[in-house]
């Protein structure tokens, strides 16, 4: 079996890059972030506007929500690297360009959105959120597998669907039903840029199914959140992961299994020996999720235990 280039994927790659970026943009539905945006409870800041400072009582969001919003955002705001690391891997030629620069567009609403929201609501303070923005973006965001383009396609098939649900159980931790709304509907997104990115993956299968597969073995391996550069983000994660935002269980259950589903990886055929070792590895991680994510589960539960008794 002939194995195929960077430069040949990408090429054989672009038709179905073209047919996903039409079927993309007509379901992709139009909408607005202000819209999104409660104006009239703001106010004005301290600072050369003379308007009153944040304070912790400004909002009744549970901490863990603003934690979690807190992570969400900073992830979105990195955008500037994102768009860097793929318009150097696809290009910005063609479809695969279209591509690129439409998804950096729809991203931008996300950052958008949500700093809107968090400032107009008080939900965080606000001096806190830029000092974090600039640490976190000073430091930039660098793809792990950044000249490999079928991993760099399985990683972000995996944190699209990862991303859309950390935004989805961040609102419904919020009790705010407009914040709710508003990143249901960014979550409505992600989901769009989850299935571009299968199905682009999917139509590698078929090209080289044993690139394909190694590739989403290496990358179901080290899989990391793209916001774990955040400051701060191990404590974070933790907590997010106690409130049942995203944590092992829904990594395992929500993410990884429903798009190696997709891919019906168990059933790919034509495999040469490193594409069933690629295989193995696959289904060994499952298990080694499985154990992990029933551990956590465990020490959850007893956790909640132990406070309930208190
Ligand atoms: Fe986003
Ligand atoms: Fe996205």
């Amino acid at each position: 079996m002939t194995t195929l280039s960077q430069t040949a994927l990408l090429l054989e790659l672009e038709p179905v890059v073209e047919r996903n970026l039409d079927r993309h943009l007509a379901i992709a539905k139009e909408w607005f972030p202000h819209e999104y945006v409660p104006w009239s409870e703001g106010r004005t800041f301290d600072g050369p506007l003379g308007g009153e400072a944040w304070s912790e009582g400004d909002s009744t969001i549970p901490d863990v929500a603003r934690t979690a919003l807190i992570v969400n955002l900073l992830t979105e705001d990195n955008l500037p690297s994102y768009h860097h690391e793929i318009a150097t891997l696809f290009g910005r030629d063609g479809a695969w360009g279209t591509w690129v620069h439409r998804w950096t567009a729809e991203e931008g609403r996300h950052g958008t959105a949500i700093r809107d929201y968090l400032t107009v609501t008080r939900a965080v303070d606000p001096v806190a959120l830029e000092r974090a923005r600039m640490v976190h973006m000073s430091a930039g965001y660098a793809n792990v597998h950044d000249d490999e383009v079928l991993h760099s396609l399985a990683y972000v098939s995996f944190q699209e669907l990862a991303t859309r649900i950390s935004h989805r159980n961040t609102g419904r931790v919020t009790g705010d039903p407009a914040c709710e709304a508003l990143l249901a509907r960014v979550a409505a997104d992600e989901n769009l840029h989850m299935v571009f990115y299968r199905n682009l993956l999917a139509a590698a299968f078929e090209l080289a199914p044993s690139q394909a597969m190694r590739a989403v073995a290496d990358v179901v391996a080290d899989f990391q959140m793209p916001g774990n550069g955040i400051d701060g983000f191990a404590r974070k994660s933790v907590a997010i992961a106690l409130a049942g935002i995203y944590d092992l269980r829904l990594h395992r259950d929500e993410v990884v299994a429903p798009v190696l589903r997709q891919w019906d990886v168990f059933n790919v055929t034509g495999l040469d020996a490193d594409g069933e070792a690629a295989r193995e590895a696959i289904a060994a991680h499952l298990d080694e999720l499985e154990r992990a994510a029933s551990r956590f589960e465990e020490k959850r539960d007893a956790r909640a235990a132990r406070l309930a008794s208190r």
